[in-house]
């Protein structure tokens, strides 16, 4: 890059979430519009996060995009889309500041790199947090402030909802314009400090399809899908809203389990079906279910996106022994492997009767490994510019 102007160069982190009550289905594909509300958790970045670093340059000749140090096609159309909506919105902004005159800087080309701290092949959803984190990071390199579901959205529906730490819906809104199709925080992070998250990562072959593909093939195939939509989520959106609210974890756990339960089931539903769980997805379910009944309550959920990963809920209290189960049930292979990452688990011994009540034949080698996060806050801006993944002359920084 020529010596003389510096790049504008900005570095932030945004989380993962996951959905408690789904999104499936779009009634608007351009504007990413969704046919009916979701809520999710947001997931802490100590475990699981995407790094973004957005620099703009009078000198950059094209806009380049960097995944995991790997360059791919800037001109793919959700970058774009978000690119055009942040360029609209920092144009709105200006006009508004009495007339002020369009800065040269929304006319540069953008260069950007952004990583995830888990690997992509374990088969976790990175798009939201990616696409977060660079409707963030673009915000602040444009200097946009306020609502950015829009932009975020454009990327990946489900995005706008890791705009937010703690507990967060998406209102589907009802303006064909889609702005009120915005996502926003029910309870923060610190508001439910008992609730852990399980990331229970499956060995898998396939590729799944994605979820683009498969929730167009859901709408324009299953009539469950548009039942789920107009007649069961609203009630549900409510429903576990006030589960949050009280810390009704079994409330809260038996809606998450239903509402995975009906989403794979629309997805079964749609022609041809949709099979997202595999053999060692069924297995923890029933696992759940064991352990559930043989302490007579719910203290553990499972929740299922589009793929064979298990999401577990549980409180606090609940973890060891769940952790103790799962290793008995999926024995892992190779042994003596970091079966387990994140927050510290204390080995226990299953009881005689919870062995019993498992009644599961193991199944070495199913499950990868298990993440052990909590709910976590939103996307952070990083200050120190030695964390940029692109250096001064715009490009990664060798170990980006
Ligand atoms: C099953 O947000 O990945 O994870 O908007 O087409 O990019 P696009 O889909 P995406 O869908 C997520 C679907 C889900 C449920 C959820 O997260 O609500």
């Amino acid at each position: 890059m020529a010596a003389g102007e510096p790049l504008v160069a900005v570095t932030c982190t945004a989380p993962v979430n996951i959905a408690v009550v789904k999104y499936w289905g779009k009634r608007d594909e351009e504007l990413v519009l969704p046919i009916n509300s979701s809520l999710s958790v947001t997931l802490h970045q100590d475990q699981l996060k995407a790094t973004t670093t957005a620099a703009i340059s009078r000198d950059f000749t094209s806009d380049r995009l960097w995944l995991n140090g790997k360059e791919e096609d800037a001109g793919q159309p959700r970058l774009q889309a978000c690119l055009r909506e942040i360029r609209r919105l920092a144009r709105k902004r200006r006009s508004a500041d009495d007339g002020e005159a369009l800065p040269p800087s929304l006319s540069y080309k953008v260069h950007v790199a952004s990583v995830n701290n888990f690997p992509t092949a374990a088969g976790l959803a990175s798009s939201a947090a990616g696409y977060a984190c660079l409707a963030y990071t673009l915000a602040r390199v444009y200097g946009v402030e306020g609502e950015l579901s829009e932009v975020a959205r454009r990327g990946s529906g489900s995005a706008c909802r890791s705009l937010y730490g703690g507990f967060v819906e998406w209102q589907m809104g009802e303006r064909p314009d889609g702005r009120d199709s915005v996502a926003r925080q029910l309870a923060p992070e610190s508001h439910w400090p008992e609730l852990r998250v399980l990331v229970l990562v499956v060995n898998a072959e396939r590729k799944p399809t994605g979820s683009t593909a498969g929730m167009r093939a859901s709408v324009e195939t299953s009539a469950l899908l548009r039942f789920r939509a107009e007649s069961v989520v609203p009630a549900r959106m409510a429903e576990m809203a006030r589960c949050i609210r009280e810390r009704d974890f079994p409330g809260f756990g038996q809606l998450t389990m239903r509402d995975s339960n009906q989403f794979h089931a629309t997805c079964l539903d749609t022609f041809p079906p949709l099979c997202y769980l595999n053999d060692t997805s069924r297995r923890v379910i029933r696992l759940v279910h064991c352990f559930n009944a043989h302490h007579g309550q719910t203290k553990v959920a499972y929740t299922f996106d589009a793929g064979p990963n298990a999401v577990v809920f549980a409180l606090e209290d609940a973890v060891d022994e769940f952790v103790a189960a799962v290793r008995h049930s999926f024995p892992p292979e190779p042994p003596g492997g970091e079966f387990l990452k994140g927050l510290p688990v204390r080995p226990v011994l299953l009881s005689d009767e919870l062995r019993v009540a498992l009644a599961l034949d193991p199944a070495p080698g199913g499950i990868r490994h298990v993440i052990v996060t909590q709910v976590g806050p939103g996307p952070q801006v990083l200050d120190d510019s030695h964390l940029h993944l692109l250096g001064p002359d715009g490009l990664p920084k060798p170990a980006a």
